[in-house]
């Protein structure tokens, strides 16, 4: 019955897509899978799971390809985060669609959730499992509006909410309406996905099911929602998260301008705002200005640096008085003293640029 009270836990898995190379972190993802870079100090995948667990649901698949024996490595049998966890790993990536398909031997139940994993949001997963319930759809996609749709895929609707097209990553959105990687499947309708090859949901599984007429129904709402694709959108949402803006169960307690983990020492004096985080055993040196940066486990920012939305990857270090902004410092990379790195630069890890070897202007 439409109205049936919706039932989670054992009859509804998660499964979370997180199989990408995150090339566009690079190179932070050459040692890392994208969902295992640390978001406000924690794998970007626990505050995922802990979402999970708060909605209710269990039993949780993880579909990997790629460093796919990082997240078992990590995470176990889930037991810790009050959860069971399960590992299906593709030898080569299977799309979305196909990564969906090849977990089927692992599903319990008759509805089953499925995440991009690399989505920070704040959507209230059992109203989209309501929606998907009460409008008795095949599958129902959340949806949220952005300003610039045509990175991701647009999805209209019409004005009972049902999805009409599906366009992923197209020049002319017709609306600004997006997928936010967050689908809701009947158990059948995953079954459908072919088996055996490379598929992508978006291309190809939800172009088809709308052309034969399933009912896939939207869920639009006004919820936190990022993409952690980029390093700007990483280094964005890990200062949300920080700063309570970004909903996290995995980080509870009060939020402010930072966050500073256990084993990680700040001079007096430092100055730390915009969200910036300090990761376990990291180093911040007297009069260093740390905004919106997010320093990995054991990185180290010396005396007199500023660090403005950038990341600095795990034991990289900072020397005294460079300037870091807008960049990405590769894992156990050494920046000299006086350096300067601007505007989208990328340091590959253990680089070692010596004192004052790349600057932009022509005072030392
Ligand atoms: N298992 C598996 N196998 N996972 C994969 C594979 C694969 O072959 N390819 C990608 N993934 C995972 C990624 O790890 C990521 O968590 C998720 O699928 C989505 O891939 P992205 O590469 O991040 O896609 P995108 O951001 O360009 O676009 C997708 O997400 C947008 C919302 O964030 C699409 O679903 C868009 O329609 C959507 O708007
Ligand atoms: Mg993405």
């Amino acid at each position: 019955m439409a109205d049936d009270p919706l039932v989670v836990g054992n009859s509804t898995d998660a499964v979370i897509l997180v199989g990408g190379q995150g090339t566009r972190l690079r190179p932070l993802t050459l040692s890392a899978p994208k969902p295992m870079l640390p978001v406000a100090g924690l794998p970007f995948l626990q505050h995922l799971l802990a979402r999970i667990a708060e909605a209710g649901i269990t039993h949780v698949v993880l579909a990997t390809s790629f460093k796919a024996e990082v997240f078992e490595q990590h995470f176990g049998d889930g037991a810790d985060l009050g959860l069971e966890l399960d590992y299906v790993t593709e030898t080569e990536p299977l799309g979305t669609g196909g990564g969906i398909r090849n977990v089927l031997p692992k599903l319990r139940g008759d509805t089953i959730m499925v995440f991009n994993g690399d989505v920070l949001g704040g959507a209230d997963l059992g109203a989209v499992l309501d929606t998907h319930a009460s409008s008795r759809a095949d599958v129902t996609l959340h949806l949220v509006r952005v300003s610039d749709p045509r990175a991701f895929g647009c999805v209209p609707t019409d004005e009972s909410g049902r999805v009409t097209e599906f366009l992923e990553k197209t020049e002319d959105p017709p609306t600004d309406q997006i997928n936010a990687g967050c689908y809701v499947f009947r158990r059948e309708y995953i079954e459908k996905i072919p088996g055996g090859r490379a598929v992508s949901v978006e291309r190809e599984v939800f172009p088809v099911l709308l052309a034969e007429g399933a009912h896939v129904q939207g869920h639009v709402d006004n919820s936190y929602w990022r993409d952690m694709g980029t390093p700007e959108d990483f280094i964005r949402g890990s200062a949300d998260v920080v700063r309570g803006i970004a909903p996290s169960p995995a980080l509870p307690g009060q939020r402010g301008e930072f966050l500073v983990h256990s084993g990680a020492g700040v001079a007096p004096g430092a100055l730390l705002i915009g969200g910036t985080v300090v990761g376990r055993g990291a180093e911040v040196g007297a009069g260093a200005r740390l905004d919106g940066a997010v320093l990995f486990d054991g990185a180290r920012v010396e005396a007199g640096a500023t660090v403005e939305r950038s990341i600095i990857g795990f034991g990289a270090r900072i020397g005294p008085r460079a300037l870091v902004r807008d960049a990405v410092i590769g894992d156990g990379a050494n920046i000299g003293a006086r350096c300067e790195l601007l505007n989208g630069a990328r340091v590959w890890p253990g680089v070692d640029l010596p004192d004052g070897g790349l600057r932009f202007s022509s005072d030392v």
